[in-house]
């Protein structure tokens, strides 16, 4: 398959771009200047310009407590909705397929269980309101689309959860970590391959929730760095997220239920332990972040 992929300099991206290439797929990867987000009359060009079966879109505006600032809102607006809503529409008149992410954060974490991609989206941020826009947009033009619902995403070229705790643990005596929020933590790795699986199966278009087997508080999955990292001097104590300021609210319960995605592909995920440990030996660098 020719894929034409944006965000590729990002965590998802860069891994979506080495498996899509080992995987012997053409590959092309425009920069965030050429295909501009936060600029949405340009995307039709590209679109004009350049020959491909597929667009995957890794590029979003991430930064969750940033999308709280007034002067971030247009950009968040306009790279997580607006333009998804262009992207899903050139999509649809060129006949070209799109994969997509967005989030757990488009849930307001009051269910008991885990979350299935039927149940109702109530965002409690900026950040998960302007992705469930670009869902909606994504709904509303139709085109032939997989749309990737995903948590707690960690791997490398990234700032993630895991190479930050990895840095406080080596730099601090003690570290607080939130042990009131659940969900389930994912490696990019595993995240591309099922959305490569997706394509490569044609399986029927629509909304999946994939995140990496089990669940974890943030505590958890820090205890659990701290366990494969080998980083034992600093104390990880658990504190509750009322004690803590953020900006942007985040849900409680972020679990995200992936057994859809489970019987589409025909094979379970692996655990998220599992994947931290292959993240650790492989991809991770114990650089500052
Ligand atoms: N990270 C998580 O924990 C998490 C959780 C749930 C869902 N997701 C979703 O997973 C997807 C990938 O996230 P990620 O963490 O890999 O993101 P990331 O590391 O922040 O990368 C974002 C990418 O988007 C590009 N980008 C940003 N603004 C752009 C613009 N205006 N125009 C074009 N490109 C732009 C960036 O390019 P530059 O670097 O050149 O700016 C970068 O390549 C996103 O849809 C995100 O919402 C992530």
């Amino acid at each position: 398959m020719k894929i034409a992929l944006l965000g590729s300099t990002g965590m998802l991206g860069s891994k979506m771009a080495e498996l899509l290439k080992t995987g012997g797929h053409e590959l092309l990867t425009p920069s965030h200047s050429e295909v501009d987000l936060n600029r949405p009359h340009g995307i039709e060009n590209f679109f004009k310009n350049n020959h491909f079966d597929v667009l995957v879109n890794c590029a979003a505006f991430t930064r969750v407590d940033a999308c709280e600032e007034p002067a971030k809102f247009s950009m968040a607006w306009n790279v997580n909705g607006t333009s998804v809503g262009w992207l899903a529409k050139f999509c649809k008149k060129t006949q070209r397929t799109l994969v997509h992410f967005s989030t757990d954060y488009v849930f307001d974490g009051q269910k008991e269980d885990a979350y299935v991609e039927s149940d109702l989206p109530a965002p409690l941020n900026t950040y998960g309101k302007t992705k469930l826009q670009g869902e909606k947009l994504i709904q509303m033009e139709n085109p032939v689309y997989y749309l990737v619902r995903t948590s707690w995403v960690f791997g490398p070229q990234g700032d993630n959860f895991v190479n930050k705790i990895a840095d406080l643990l080596i730099s601090k005596p003690r570290v607080e970590v939130v042990s009131d929020q659940v969900g389930g933590p994912t490696y990019t790795g595993d995240l591309a391959q099922f959305a490569i699986e997706l394509l490569e199966k044609k399986a029927k278009p629509g909304i999946y929730h994939f995140c990496n087997e089990g669940f974890a508080s943030w505590f958890e999955f820090a205890k659990e760095i701290q366990k494969q990292t080998g980083f034992v001097s600093c104390e990880v104590a658990p504190v509750l997220s009322e004690n803590i300021f953020r900006p942007a609210v985040r849900p409680a319960n972020s679990r995200l239920d992936s057994s859809k995605a489970v019987l589409t592909v025909g094979h379970a995920f692996r655990s998220w332990r599992e994947s931290l440990g292959d993240y650790l030996m492989k991809d991770f660098k114990n650089e500052p972040t």
